[in-house]
């Protein structure tokens, strides 16, 4: 410990005094306030080297091999050597990341260390399962322990800097990208952001901890039809209300970076957005971290029609508070020029430089730069025993049991004579999802695998039906299998000989995420035809669905005795599947989306607004609703089952009138009254019937997990205040109205005890 101080204070001496230029760099003295740091840095800086700071490269030549000599490539090691690159995303471990850190701190003029992004979305190299999977746990010290573990080994792989959490709220399952996000509610939303900065930042930026990036900023989430990086227009109170208070809430937890977006929102691209980049989040909640574009999304802005060439792109974009430019190359290009020129002013580039040095001062990148380049923490911290504990435990956590008609489930642990039907019980890559760059191929625990440790049973596999004719990957476009049937007969004899079937059907891994919009939210594939060709043969199917979205399953849920939402779970997928089916984990996991049961009601959301004809009490056609489907979800926004059952009694408010600010305490009496011990997730909504803007029909403010023996009674216990009471108006102002509130509290956003008070 003392030799490591030594060297370490050695080295500073060094990199302070003994400079390759002769001069003191006193910025690098860890004596001096950070800002102070920072001034004296940019001092010394020139216009070109902090533009330099803003630009963001991805790595896309072999670090360590010889330096490139053609193309965009030799221009980008060009660049960096002249220390005019602030930043790299994808370049990883330790070697590489060695490698070029070494170029940017030993090779410049004022060796400024670089950030090092990437897309750790769900674990580094052993995942944890997909955040809407996650979501699905309501557990927030589970997540923020998800968030810890994947930040342990990015940082052991030489990175600093995830672009995670994704916070976009979204209600449309046929936007891909619902799967990397906390789903639809943006209370929850807001928890689980917050859980999420803490697990990858910490309390302080020691060497396990690495920056968040809260993207995508803003309205992403609502691109029109579900269709990736669509437009989106929405109103003001939807902005307010639903968008950005999970932005908010990583901004109030100290994250240090956000991500813009690619859309436009109400026809301005989010890069170029004023209102949302330096009025809201620079503005009104003070951030004092950095925003990166999204990947080219400044040079998109001409696509958008927004900006005529790449110098109006890169003026609009730093005028708006963009402060780094990700895989453009606009602003290193554009934006001295533009300086010079009196079109831009010098101080928007040192107020983003002054912006992105900070969290490299913070991160303590001067102090040392190859803080995350440790060899021996790489090989013992990545993959380790700990962490896939860790992410089969939060895999668990995440499983929903939508359905368990006679208690199916859980499967006798011997003598059982069971099929496992579907290609996806056999597939290793799947669970994985779309955002496992750096995890290995095939190394998720399949389901085969997982039941397999359960050796009494007689198992039998059967594939049915491939998902995919090619091979997936995330730059392919996944081709669907709706003509190979030739796998059925050899699953139907499966099915008939035994006495329980088990099929995984659903989405492979690369079916969900970016690019991936869907206009059919079925089983993909021939899978619906085997489900049904399968239930013929043996009806006493357990169907575990594998999938990054909502899924609209019908058929499955009107006839399948047993369902187990199990998502893309990450590497410890089969064992934690395998766990619930065989009871050795009681499911507790409830919906953060709404599933639908017609990919027409999409966007479909439990908060939505009741319109002047919710019902058909009064008329039998002219309400709001569709003909051909009825207007409910399949299954609700906070809906899971339990292989114990919850009664809930003694629904209590402190008093039945209050002052505005006064505490409001709320608590219901829960009893587990089945045959398991078991945890159940308790949810408050409340409903403001009459406000001076239509609120929601419900809207959830409060959640308790409570982990229950069998026979065992708990009182729960919520605290509302004006935070949970009050709204944005649509000038962004935060409103308490005096009035009624109905409140339930429940088993899901459709069920529960109902009460009321009155806010005067
Ligand atoms: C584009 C995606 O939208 C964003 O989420 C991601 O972080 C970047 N690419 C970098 O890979």
């Amino acid at each position: 410990m003392m030799k490591k101080q030594i060297k370490r204070y050695a080295f500073l001496l060094l990199i302070v005094y003994g400079t390759n230029y002769g001069q003191t760099k006193k910025y690098l003295d860890p004596t001096k306030p950070i800002e102070e740091r920072i001034s004296l840095l940019m001092k010394e800086m020139t216009l070109e080297e902090k533009v330099g700071q803003m630009n963001q490269y991805n790595g896309s030549w072999d670090v360590t091999g010889p330096k490139p000599e053609s193309g965009s490539n030799e221009e980008k090691y060009n660049n960096l050597k002249k220390g005019w690159v602030g930043s790299m995303l994808t370049v990883r471990g330790v070697k590489e990341v060695r490698a070029v850190q070494k170029i940017a701190v030993e090779e410049t003029r004022l060796g400024i260390p670089l950030l090092f992004g990437f897309d750790v979305i769900h674990g580094y190299k052993t995942l944890s399962p997909i955040p809407l999977a996650e979501a699905a746990s309501w557990d927030l010290e589970a997540i923020k322990n998800s968030a810890s573990v994947a930040a342990l080994e990015a940082s052991a792989s030489g990175l600093n800097w995830t672009f995670a959490p994704n916070v976009d709220i979204s209600n449309d399952a046929r936007w891909g990208r619902v799967m990397e996000g906390a789903g639809e509610d943006p209370y929850l939303g807001s928890k689980i952001a917050k859980a999420r900065v803490k697990g990858f930042q910490g309390e302080r930026f020691d060497h396990t901890k690495i920056i968040a990036c809260a993207k995508h900023f803003a309205g992403y989430g609502f691109v029109e039809a579900g269709r990736d990086y669509n437009s989106v227009d929405m109103s003001n109170s939807k902005l307010y209300n639903t968008v950005l208070p999970p932005f908010k809430a990583a901004s109030d937890a100290g994250i240090r970076t956000f991500m813009n977006s690619f859309n436009t929102l109400n026809g301005i691209p989010a890069t170029g957005n004023v209102f949302l980049q330096r009025d809201i989040l620079k503005g009104e909640w003070g951030f004092k971290g950095f925003v990166v574009s999204d990947w080219a999304s400044i040079a998109e802005m001409i696509t958008h029609g927004y900006a005529a060439d790449g110098a109006d792109a890169a003026k609009k974009a730093a005028l708006a508070g963009s402060d780094m430019d990700m895989e453009s190359n606009i602003y290193v290009t554009e934006l001295a020029k533009l300086v010079k020129k009196g079109s831009v002013k010098e101080s928007v580039i040192d107020d983003a430089v002054r912006r992105i040095l900070r969290v490299k001062f913070e991160l303590g990148l001067f102090d040392d730069p190859y803080k995350y380049c440790d060899e021996a923490r790489e090989k013992s911290n990545i993959g380790s025993k700990a962490n896939n504990d860790d992410v089969l435990d939060m895999a668990k956590k995440s499983i929903v049991l939508l359905k368990n008609d006679k208690n199916i489930l859980p499967l006798k642990k011997s003598g059982a004579k069971i099929a496992l039907i579907g290609a996806l019980a056999n597939d290793k890559n799947s669970p994985l999802g779309s955002w496992r760059i750096a995890a290995d191929d095939n190394t998720a625990v399949s389901v085969l695998e997982g039941m397999q440790q359960y050796k009494n049973s007689a198992l039998v596999y059967e594939k049915g039906t491939d998902v995919a004719t090619n091979k997936q990957s995330f730059l392919d476009e996944v081709k669907v299998n709706t003509t190979d049937f030739s796998g059925f007969e050899a699953a139907k004899k499966a099915a008939k000989e035994a006495e329980i079937v088990v099929m995984v059907l659903g989405e492979i891994g690369f079916q969900s995420g970016e690019a991936r919009s869907r206009t059919e939210l079925g089983l993909p594939g021939n899978q619906q035809q085997l489900l049904e060709e399968i239930y013929k043969a043996n009806p006493n199917i357990v169907l575990v669905l594998n999938n990054g979205r909502p899924l609209s399953i019908p058929w499955a849920a009107e006839h399948i005795p047993a369902i187990v939402e199990a998502w893309q779970l990450g590497t410890q997928s089969g064992n934690a599947i395998a766990q619930v089916l065989y009871g050795d984990y009681n499911p507790s996991g409830k919906l953060p989306m709404s599933f639908p049961r017609k990919v027409g009601q999409c966007p479909i959301y439990y908060n939505l607004y009741n319109t002047g004809r919710p019902t058909d009490k009064d008329n039998n056609v002219f309400w709001s609703h569709y003909s051909d489907v009825e207007k409910t979800p399949l299954y609700p926004f906070g809906y899971g089952l339990s292989y114990t059952s919850f009664d809930y009694k003694n629904l209590k408010i402190s008093k039945a009138s209050f002052q505005k600010g006064e505490k409001i305490e709320v608590s219901v009496d829960v009893t587990n009254t089945g045959n398991f011990d078991g945890k159940e997730i308790v949810q408050l909504y409340i409903n403001d019937p009459v406000a001076s803007i239509a609120r929601p029909v419900k809207e959830l403010k409060g959640f308790e997990l409570v982990e229950l023996k069998k026979g065992e009674t708990k009182t729960v216990q919520f605290t509302l205040t004006n935070n949970e009471l009050g709204f944005y108006d649509n000038n962004g102002k935060f409103l308490v109205e005096s009035g009624q509130f109905n409140i339930m509290v429940g088993w899901n956003s459709n069920n529960g005890l109902n009460s009321k008070f009155e806010l005067k």
